[in-house]
């Protein structure tokens, strides 16, 4: 990347020593953000990002809080403001899954995916939003006060047995965010979603190392191949700057075609 779009502004990227994060927390700070990495377990893994951030010039720091604590997540944010001054871009990346078929889905695994999921989802933003409005717009940083990003899920509008308290978080979210995006429009703070199909990180391991799981995941994907951490950091650059000011409330899928339902391709 040449144009370094995101100079002086200062991004939280939750969740992001791992995976989407890490390569959404590497394209900020690519792009001239300085960036909190935010991580809840594995600090090295964190440290390991900060450092490469590092190497672009960015300013880095690690910053540890479960998104699913309000207490964590408050305490975040001041720590963020006390290093970089303020906060003007938010990334709520974090998340999990814990599968289980519905009949056989424990009430904590059900609370443990939307407490963070969803919940910390929430809690990020909030507090995002009332740094936003107290600090206002710096033109010189940004034409908008501020903007989030969400990491959604094709699984916002794909149902997924097996897995229906993640996608009832993701459900979530695509409401959330619209609703916040609505809510704050006139004070220009941009709100979107990014919506990834398959994106070969540890979340969905099994779906992926195996030739044969490979081949069968390449059966939902008409573009044929597995997308990587760097096809979501590019997206994210674009939804942080300026270049895509006229967008909010909008959820974008960067799945090679996976909700073109490939299946009605020969059938139905
Ligand atoms: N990989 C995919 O194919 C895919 C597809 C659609 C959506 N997503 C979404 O992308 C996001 C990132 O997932 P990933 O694929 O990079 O998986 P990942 O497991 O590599 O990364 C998830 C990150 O979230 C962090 N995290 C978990 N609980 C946390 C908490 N309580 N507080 C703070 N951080 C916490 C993990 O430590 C990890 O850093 C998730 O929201 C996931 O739902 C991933």
């Amino acid at each position: 990347m040449s144009e370094k779009k995101l100079t002086k502004q200062t991004a939280i990227v939750t969740g992001a020593n791992s995976g989407i994060g890490e390569g959404v927390a590497l394209a900020l700070g690519e792009a001239g953000a300085n960036v909190v990495v935010n991580y809840v377990i594995n600090p090295d893994a964190a440290n390991d990002v900060v450092q490469k951030i590092r190497a672009f010039g960015s300013e880095a720091v690690a910053i540890q809080a479960d998104v699913s604590k309000e207490d964590q997540v408050i305490n975040m944010f001041q720590q963020t403001i006390q290093q970089f001054g303020t906060v003007d871009i938010l990334v709520n990346n974090a998340g999990l899954q814990r599968d289980a078929k519905f009949h056989e889905m424990t009430l904590a695994q059900w609370q443990y995916v939307i407490d963070i999921n969803l919940t910390g989802q929430f809690l990020c933003a909030r507090e995002a939003i009332r740094e936003f409005l107290r600090r206002g717009i710096v033109p010189e940083r940004s034409i908008a006060c501020g903007k989030i990003i969400c990491m959604s899920s094709v699984h916002q509008i794909i149902p997924w047995a097996g897995h229906a308290n993640y996608a009832s978080s993701k459900g979530g979210i695509k409401m959330l965010m619209q609703t916040i995006a609505q809510e704050y429009g006139h004070q220009k703070i941009r709100v979107n979603s990014i919506c990834p199909g398959a994106i070969k990180t540890p979340i969905n391991k099994t779906a992926w190392d195996t030739p044969q799981a490979y081949n069968s995941l390449m059966e939902l994907i008409p573009y044929n191949r597995i997308g990587v951490p760097e096809d979501i950091g590019k997206l994210a650059v674009f939804l942080a700057s300026d270049d895509s000011d006229y967008i909010t409330g909008a959820s974008i899928f960067i799945d090679g075609g996976m909700t073109l339902f490939e299946g009605f391709a020969t059938g139905g």
